[in-house]
C-alpha cells in the first residue's frame, strides 16, 4: 500500500567516537525532529517493560507518549497506574503499530522512540503465525517507515529477543546439580555474544528476528539512529506473567495463589534473568549514548551474575513462601533453548552498565510486589478472568488445545522426573520458556 510516504535522501550515520558513560544520565538525550524536549514515544507503553520505563522517565519530568492498543489482558491497569501517579504528564494514544498513518503522526511528536509493542509469545505465534508477523515484523517496518519519512527522526531503541539465536541445540551441554551448563568454559563463564550466527526458530522468532534486522539496516542504509536490544529473560513489578510469557512472574503468581506449576522440560533449562529496573537504566544508557552506539546489536540479560534454573528459582520460591510450590512436568515446548545466558560484556564496555540486581534480591521484590497487588483493588480486579476457568472446582488457564500438556506428572513425581535427566531427545517437543 502506498501510505503517501514522504522520500528523502539516504542519510549517512554521524557516528561520533564518544566515551564511555556511568549509570548516571543526563536527560534528554540526542536532539531530534520534535525537539530534544519533546515527549517520548513508548510503543506498548502500557505493558510490563514499558510501564517501568515510562515511570523512570516521567518521574524524572519527562514527557511520554504510550502508543499501545491494550491487547495484552490485565495492561489497562498499567496505564490506569501510570496516570494516576504522574497525571497529564502522560499521554496514552490507543493505536496499533499495524496502522502506518497513526504511527506516522505521533512520531513527529517525538523526541525519542523506545519500540516495545509486540506479540510476545512464542505460543501465540505458532497458532497466529500471520498475525504475528502483522505485529512484529510488519509494525516495525511501519514505524521505520514513519520514522524515514520525517526530516529529521528521533532515535530509536528496539527490543529483540534471544530467539533470533534458535535453540542453541549445537552447544554441547553438562549436567550440574539441577541446572544444565556448557561445556565450552568460555561460554560457560562470559555466556553467547551478538557474535552468535542468527537462526530463526518459531514464527515468533521469525518476525522478531526479522524486525531486528530491519532496524539495523534502517541505521545503516538510511541513517536512521537505532540501537537494537536481543533481551533474555526480563522480570519485575507490573509484570503479569502468564504460562506462555513472563515465566518468572508467572511461577511466582501462580504460587501465590496456591495453583500449580506445568514446567515444560525437565526444569534444568537456564536462564539469565534481569530485573527490569537495570533494563531501563540500560535503555536510558542507549539513548545516551546514540550518536556513538548506532546500527549496533547488544546481548542483554542479566549475564553469568543472574542465572537461574527453573528447578532453583522453584527452591527459591519455596524459601520465600515457606513450602514448596506444587509442580507437574509436561513436554520441551518448540525452540526452548537449553542453556541461554547473554553476554553483555559488549554493551558494559561500551557505556559502563551494570546489572546492579541480584536474582535472590530481584524475586524477592517482585514476590512482595505482587503480594501487595494482589491484595489491592487493582489487584482483584486483574484481567486474569478471561484466562482463567473453573475445572472441577480449580481454577485453570485456558490454553489452545495445541499447547496442552500432553505429559501431565504429580508433585510427587516432580524430583523423581528431575532426577531421571530426561533430554531433549526423550520427548516430544512444544513451545518454549520465555
Ligand atoms: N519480557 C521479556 O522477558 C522480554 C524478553 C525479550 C524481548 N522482549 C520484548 O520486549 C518488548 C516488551 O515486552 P513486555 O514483556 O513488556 O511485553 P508486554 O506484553 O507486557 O507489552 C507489550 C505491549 O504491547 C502492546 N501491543 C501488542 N500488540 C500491539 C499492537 N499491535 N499495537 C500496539 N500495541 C500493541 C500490548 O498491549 C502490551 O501493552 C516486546 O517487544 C518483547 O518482544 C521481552
Amino acid at each position: 500500500m502506498n501510505n503517501g510516504r514522504s522520500k528523502h535522501p539516504p542519510r549517512r550515520n554521524g557516528n561520533a567516537v564518544g566515551r564511555p558513560g556511568s549509570n548516571g544520565h543526563s536527560f534528554p538525550g540526542p536532539s531530534s525532529g520534535a525537539g530534544s524536549s519533546g515527549p517520548i514515544l513508548i510503543t506498548g507503553g502500557a505493558g510490563f517493560i514499558g510501564t517501568n520505563l515510562a515511570h523512570r522517565l516521567l518521574s524524572a519530568r519527562r514527557p511520554v507518549i504510550l502508543y499501545d492498543n491494550l491487547s495484552r489482558p490485565g495492561v489497562e491497569e498499567n496505564l490506569a497506574w501510570l496516570k494516576a501517579t504522574h497525571g497529564n504528564l502522560v499521554r496514552h494514544e490507543g493505536g496499533d503499530v499495524r496502522d502506518y498513518h497513526r504511527l506516522q503522526k505521533v512520531v513527529r511528536e517525538a523526541a525519542q522512540v523506545f519500540h516495545l509493542a509486540a506479540q510476545v509469545a512464542v505460543t501465540t505465534s505458532l497458532d497466529e503465525p500471520i498475525e504475528d508477523f502483522e505485529v512484529n515484523a510488519r509494525g516495525t517496518l511501519n514505524l521505520l517507515e514513519a520514522l524515514r519519512s520525517l526530516p529529521k527522526a528521533p532515535p530509536l531503541v528496539f527490543t529483540s529477543t534471544n530467539k533470533v539465536y534458535g535453540d542453541l541445540s549445537q552447544v554441547r551441554l553438562r549436567l550440574r546439580g539441577d541446572r544444565y551448563e556448557p561445556q565450552d568454559e568460555l561460554v560457560r563463564e562470559n555466556g553467547f555474544d551478538e557474535a552468535r550466527p542468527l537462526h530463526f526458530h518459531s514464527p515468533y522468532g521469525c518476525s522478531k528476528g526479522a524486525a531486528c534486522q530491519y532496524v539495523q539496516d534502517y541505521a545503516r542504509t538510511f541513517g536512521l539512529k537505532t540501537v537494537v536490544f536481543r533481551m533474555s529473560c526480563i522480570y519485575g513489578p507490573h509484570q503479569f506473567g502468564t504460562e506462555d510469557q513472563g515465566w518468572v512472574a508467572h511461577f511466582l503468581i501462580r504460587a501465590l495463589r496456591d495453583l500449580p506449576l506445568t514446567i515444560y522440560g525437565d526444569g534444568r533449562q537456564v536462564r539469565d534473568i534481569l530485573f527490569v529496573k537495570d533494563l531501563v537504566e540500560a535503555f536510558l544508557l542507549a539513548q545516551q549514548h546514540m550518536n556513538r552506539l548506532s546500527g549496533q546489536v547488544f546481548n542483554i540479560g542479566g549475564g553469568p551474575a543472574n542465572t537461574t534454573s527453573l528447578l532453583e528459582l522453584m527452591d527459591l520460591l519455596s524459601e520465600l513462601q515457606g513450602h514448596s510450590p506444587s509442580a507437574r512436568f509436561a513436554d520441551w515446548r518448540p525452540a526452548d533453548q537449553q542453556y541461554y545466558v547473554s553476554d553483555t560484556r559488549r554493551f558494559c564496555a561500551a557505556t559502563g552498565w551494570m546489572p546492579r540486581t541480584g536474582v535472590r534480591e530481584g524475586l524477592n521484590h517482585l514476590y512482595q510486589w505482587l503480594k501487595d497487588y494482589h491484595q489491592s483493588d487493582a489487584g482483584r480486579s486483574l484481567r486474569l478472568a478471561p484466562l482463567l476457568k473453573h475445572r472441577n472446582g480449580e481454577l485453570t488457564r485456558i490454553i489452545p488445545s495445541s499447547i496442552r500438556p500432553r505429559t501431565v506428572q504429580t508433585k510427587r513425581s516432580f524430583k523423581l522426573r528431575a532426577s531421571r535427566g530426561l533430554t531433549r531427545r526423550e520427548v516430544t517437543v512444544r513451545g518454549s520458556t520465555k
